[in-house]
């Protein structure tokens, strides 16, 4: 085949409108396709590759539990993989004594939240309570509950009949807050704005609320303001609505914690995570829960309703138990943090070229946004596509970087996650800053 792309062989790819490198490894943070080109991973895939590419010792783990027995049903068996990984999960949780659930994707564990707060009121005798608030912008999946939560307008477009009915309150998005506000005093008015739509659905109505504790790509990793989720929480309670966090890009360490939520002292009554958790050497996500959560449903002698073949995975679960003894063994976390510390600063360099409106982030989540007109904020007109343009540029250069668009005002918007695996070396980060560098150097060539 002289090339990976539609409509040659059979693959139906993510895009039918370029060709595809074909990857024979990975090691680190480098990947190299069969033409021996090599590329600087700048983003772990979709901000999951987190220990780096080609660790055996997670081949291993993998390779060890699938001969011994690598699937059983969730309903007949428990097995070792998952009693460790779910204690090892839990030990990081800000609340104690959690249970969680696993399952093989974000979108998927972020339905079986909602699922389970859903339950959760029915068994409690409020049946009423089912509505779920969200972020704008923001992204929680693409199977079509997690998209109807989402505000991704680009995705929803050609599915909104089959969405479900969806409640939004502005993004903590600081560098466009629709207030004009600046977050060291601007009161999280963005948090208060919960409360109004509270009372607009009815508290006797609303489920819960949704949010990535720190921006993903969505909002190419805005980081809210101190009082953010202090509010969020306090609103909550006063409302009883339960707070679930999404932590499927920001958990497993990506922000320099465990958990976002240590940024925040924050205490959701969920946390959802996946991507990370087992740095993509097998798709794993989880949904930890409250105890408090359990409780009415099984004093009522039912269980959890959410049944998939593939919960509790065996090997995936296994993958997941060595990636956070990894993760613990190299003290990944804290070089994630301190390595993120070093690498903010080299990037808002990039603040003097004229399209760099903006860099923001914590840990290795670090979003960078471009803009047309700095003093104005103004983005690139969609048709424009900058961003693909962009990520194209440093592919050629052999950089991978993660695009992401809409933010500005659901249509217009580019931005890049830079999100390396956390084990990055200095001179990869001068490699990856001078790749960025000329790629913006062509872009000006072309975008003026
Ligand atoms: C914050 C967030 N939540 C949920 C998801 C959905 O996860 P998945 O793509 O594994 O279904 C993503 C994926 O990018 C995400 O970034």
């Amino acid at each position: 085949m002289a090339e990976y792309r539609y409509p040659e062989g059979s693959v139906l790819y993510r895009n039918l409108h370029k060709s595809f490198p074909l990857i024979e490894s990975g090691r680190g943070c480098d990947l190299y396709d069969i033409n021996g080109k090599k590329y600087l991973d700048g983003s772990g895939g979709a901000a999951v590759v987190n220990i780096g590419h080609g660790v055996k010792e997670i081949a291993a783990a993998l390779s060890r539990q699938a001969g011994k027995a690598a699937y059983l049903s969730g309903v007949q068996f428990t097995h070792e993989p998952v009693e460790k990984l779910a204690a090892a999960v839990a030990s990081f949780l800000p609340f104690r004594n959690g249970k969680v659930f696993f399952l093989t994707s974000g979108s998927e564990a972020m339905e079986a939240s909602i699922k389970l707060a859903r339950q959760y009121w029915v068994e409690r005798g409020k049946p009423e309570k089912y509505r779920v608030i969200s972020l704008r912008p923001s992204y929680h999946g693409n199977t079509l509950a997690a998209l109807s939560l989402s505000a991704r307008q680009h995705y929803q477009e050609t599915f909104r009949p089959l969405l479900l009915k969806s409640a939004r309150i502005p993004a903590p998005y600081c560098y466009r807050c629709p207030w004009d506000l600046a977050p060291s005093d601007c009161g999280v008015e963005c948090a208060h704005e919960l409360e109004k739509a509270i009372e607009r659905i009815g508290r006797e109505r609303v489920s819960a609320f949704i949010g990535e504790v720190i921006g993903g790509s969505s909002t190419g990793a805005s980081v809210p303001p101190k009082d953010y989720w202090r509010t969020i929480r306090r609103i909550c309670d006063r409302n009883k609505v339960l707070l679930i966090a999404d932590e499927v890009m920001t958990g497993a360490g990506r922000t320099g914690k465990w958990l976002a939520c240590g940024h925040y002292d924050l205490v959701p009554d969920m946390v959802v995570m996946g991507k990370g958790l087992t740095s993509g050497y097998f798709p794993l996500s989880a949904v930890a829960a409250k105890a408090a959560l359990l409780e009415p449903i099984f004093e009522r002698g039912k269980n959890f309703l959410h049944a998939q073949t593939f919960t509790h995975h065996p090997v995936g679960c296994a993958a997941g138990l060595a990636t956070i003894e990894y993760l613990k063994d190299h003290d990944l976390i804290a070089r994630c943090a301190r390595v993120g510390k070093s690498l903010k600063p080299k990037l808002e360099g990039l603040l003097n070229h004229p399209h760099v409106g903006d860099v923001r982030g914590e840990g290795l989540l670090i979003g960078v946004e471009f803009v047309k007109n700095k003093r104005k904020k103004t983005p690139f007109p969609r048709e424009k596509r900058y961003v693909e343009a962009f990520v194209a540029e440093a592919f050629d250069r052999g950089l991978v970087l993660w695009p992401n668009i809409g933010q500005a005002d659901g249509t217009n918007g580019d931005l890049v996650m830079v999100a390396p695996p956390f084990i990055i070396q200095e001179d990869e980060i001068s490699e990856m800053l001078e790749r960025i560098e000329s790629t913006l150097a062509a872009m000006e060539r072309k975008f003026g």
